[in-house]
């Protein structure tokens, strides 16, 4: 996991939690949003469209829907305004997401 995130920038860093990315455990901090704690743990490419491009952080403020992940089971989530919770489901979304399979 990465270290050395907010290094002595007078910045509070919420409490450490950890969350499920692709069912992978990993570190996350309260009061960030899920896409920082995604691209703190696996760069950018947040979801693939169902043309196969690569979709990532864009507006950062819940307008563009570029950031959406499958959240906790619900798709289409923007990861730009979700807070990450403590044991927090996150996957990568293909496409419009598991509807696209005939599931939820
Ligand atoms: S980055 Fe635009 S909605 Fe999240």
């Amino acid at each position: 996991m990465s270290s050395g995130r907010v290094p002595g920038h007078g910045l509070e860093r919420g409490r450490r939690v950890e969350v499920l990315i692709d069912g992978r455990p990993a570190e996350a901090y309260e009061g960030e949003s899920v896409a920082a704690a995604v691209m703190a743990d696996r760069g950018l490419g947040l979801r693939v469209t169902d043309r196969g491009d690569r979709r990532g952080f864009y507006c950062g403020m819940g307008v563009c829907f570029d950031c959406v992940m499958v959240i906790d089971g619900v798709p289409q989530t923007r990861t730009c305004v979700t807070w990450v919770r403590e044991g927090m489901t996150i996957e990568h979304q293909e496409g419009a997401g598991p509807r696209d399979a005939g599931g939820r």
